[in-house]
């Protein structure tokens, strides 16, 4: 693959949810010709509401100008046919719905409509490129680019590397995610969790570890990571934030994805999920949200 790395203008964001189209906007910020393609057309209007209403809010933080929203409205197409939305991608970012099977459906896709030379990235939290790279024509073209929620303004990217992952498709992504202005941390093997996951997941199991010895009360802990460490939130307060049940169903797919059934989810996370307690959606969780505006 020859090197191509300043030539991309073109990015096609495929799923236009909670992440895509956040994603789409950075990419039309950061100069590209976007487009954003979903299977719902419904959704397309949706986002492209929903984007209005979070520009013209950033616009009166002064986090952008009223000029760089316009030109980057602009830039940015919604799509609700793939061929016409792939046809002239130079990158893609994939961010349609946790499924494995839609996914590989969707990359055998663009294997065929995108050009030879494009290169192609999954936004999954979990689902690795090598899941992928058997259905995609030049797998080394295909890696993983994993942004947090929400995009536009949490600003770290995980760059995964895959075993059929070239230095080019890296390098090219590194330089979409710099246009985007994010900041890059680039994982040189596949792993799941990835690197910020993984760090969150050991906190969220010591702590609760810790409670379940009887050491400390999920208050104190919480007060423990936030006064001593100074995070913004302890790890209880960002379980039931979170959600319990999103929680519960991530330690059983690192148990599974591992083939160690220790990594699954813990006892006092079951029980709060097979209580209903599912966090402050439920009004319980570790804490109890009921009383208005109180933990
Ligand atoms: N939500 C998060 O906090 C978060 C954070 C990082 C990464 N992710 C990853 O981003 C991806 C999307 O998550 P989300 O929260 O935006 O989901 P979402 O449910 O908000 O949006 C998914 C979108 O995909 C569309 N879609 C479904 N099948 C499609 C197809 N075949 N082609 C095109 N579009 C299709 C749906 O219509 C929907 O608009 C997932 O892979 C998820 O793991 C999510």
């Amino acid at each position: 693959m020859t090197d191509t790395t300043s030539a991309d203008t073109t990015v096609l964001v495929c799923g236009a949810g909670a992440m895509g189209r956040q994603i789409a906007m950075l990419a039309a910020l950061g100069g590209y010709e976007t487009r954003l393609y979903d299977v719902a057309p419904e959704q397309l209007d949706i986002a492209l509401d929903d984007l209005r209403t979070i520009m013209a809010r950033r616009v009166a933080k002064q986090r952008n100008t009223a000029e760089e929203a316009e030109a980057a409205f602009a830039r940015l197409a919604v799509c609700d046919d793939l061929a016409e939305a792939a046809a002239d991608a130079d990158a893609v970012i994939e961010a349609v719905v946790e499924r494995l099977d839609v996914k590989r459906e969707l990359f055998a896709k663009l294997g065929e409509l995108v050009p030879e030379e494009a290169v192609l990235a999954t936004n999954s939290s979990s689902i690795v490129s090598s899941k992928l790279a058997d259905v995609v024509p030049n797998p080394e073209r295909l890696c993983n680019l994993h942004f947090f929620n929400p995009p536009l303004v949490l600003t770290l990217v995980e760059l995964v590397r895959g075993p059929h992952t070239s230095s080019s498709t890296i390098e090219r992504f590194s330089a979409i995610a710099d246009r985007m202005g994010r900041t890059t941390v680039l994982l040189e093997k596949e792993i799941f969790g990835f690197v910020v996951n993984r760090v969150l997941r050991a906190i969220f199991d010591e702590a609760i570890a810790l409670h379940e010895a009887g050491i400390a009360s999920i208050e104190d802990i919480d007060t423990a990571v936030t006064a001593g460490l100074n995070h913004p939130i302890g790890p209880f307060a960002l379980l039931d934030l979170t959600g319990i049940d999103v929680n519960y169903h991530i330690k059983a797919l690192e148990a599974e994805e591992l083939g160690d059934p220790a990594a699954g989810p813990s006892r006092t996370l079951t029980e709060l999920y097979e209580a209903g307690r599912l966090g402050r959606k439920s009004g319980q969780g570790f804490y109890d949200y009921r009383a208005e505006g109180e933990r």
